[in-house]
């Protein structure tokens, strides 16, 4: 059964669609319309068929906000470069069961550096891929578009997968935030939150927006009533 979002969800705008020329910019803009964390597309031209930053620049936008730098990694493999996207100041580290011999060694070597793990779901990796490693996972981010390219059209199809893993991570009682990301926007978010998502990673709806802060309020929905908890 769908039910209803508890609280606003979290909004993770994605730099992909922000204008590479003016990036430090773009991240002051965003974390000043009210962003809670900063999507960074990593890809490796290999793993997805698209190529975008690395370490470096991760590092260099550190300096410029406190935003908690939410880092997919969209490259294969995946395991010698772990260290280098913590170091330069990733917070969270999300990563594809394909793009490793070893899910659960990965996690917990992103674990054992302090910082959150998260796994990512292609449209085409089933929930059971997840599910043996629950334990130390600190994200689950189902991937509504297949990864590589921002803009393109939501898919419908994932929504019953976004309600089982909501039903899985509620069943196991840990903390483990929700996120989808592909094609979310203000036509999207509805059934994405009704289907459990709490954290909503968006592009194009609102780096492709004249006015960031609205485009974030759109996604987020109306505040709950006071004292509805
Ligand atoms: C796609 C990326 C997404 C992308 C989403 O591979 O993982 O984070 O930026 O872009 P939109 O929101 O435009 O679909
Ligand atoms: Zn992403």
């Amino acid at each position: 059964m769908l039910t209803a979002p508890r609280r606003p969800p979290v909004i993770a705008p994605s730099v992909l669609a922000a204008d590479f020329a003016r990036l430090g910019e773009e991240v002051a803009a965003i974390e000043k319309a009210g962003a809670d964390w900063l999507h960074l597309d990593v890809m490796d031209g290999h793993f997805v068929p698209n190529i975008t930053f690395g370490p470096p620049l991760i590092k260099s936008l550190r300096r410029l906000t406190a935003l908690p730098f939410d880092v997919h990694l969209m490259i294969a493999p995946v395991d010698p470069l772990l260290d280098d996207f913590i170091d330069a100041g990733a917070d969270h580290i999300l990563i594809h069961p394909e793009a490793g011999p070893h899910l659960h060694r990965s996690l917990q070597s992103i674990r054992a550096r302090g910082k959150k793990a998260g796994v990512v779901l292609n449209p085409a990796t089933p929930v059971e891929s997840v599910a043996c490693v629950l334990d130390i996972v600190d994200a689950i981010m189902v991937m509504t578009v297949n990864p590589g390219f921002g803009g393109q059209s939501f898919l419908p199809s994932m929504l019953p997968k976004i309600a089982t893993l909501r039903g899985m991570i509620d069943a196991g009682g840990r903390p483990i935030a929700l996120e989808v990301d592909g094609g979310v926007s203000a036509g999207t978010v509805r059934p994405i939150l009704e289907a459990g998502a709490d954290t909503l990673v968006a592009g194009t709806a609102v780096f492709g927006s004249a006015d960031y802060a609205a485009a974030i309020a759109a996604l987020r929905g109306p505040s709950p009533p006071a004292g509805n908890e």
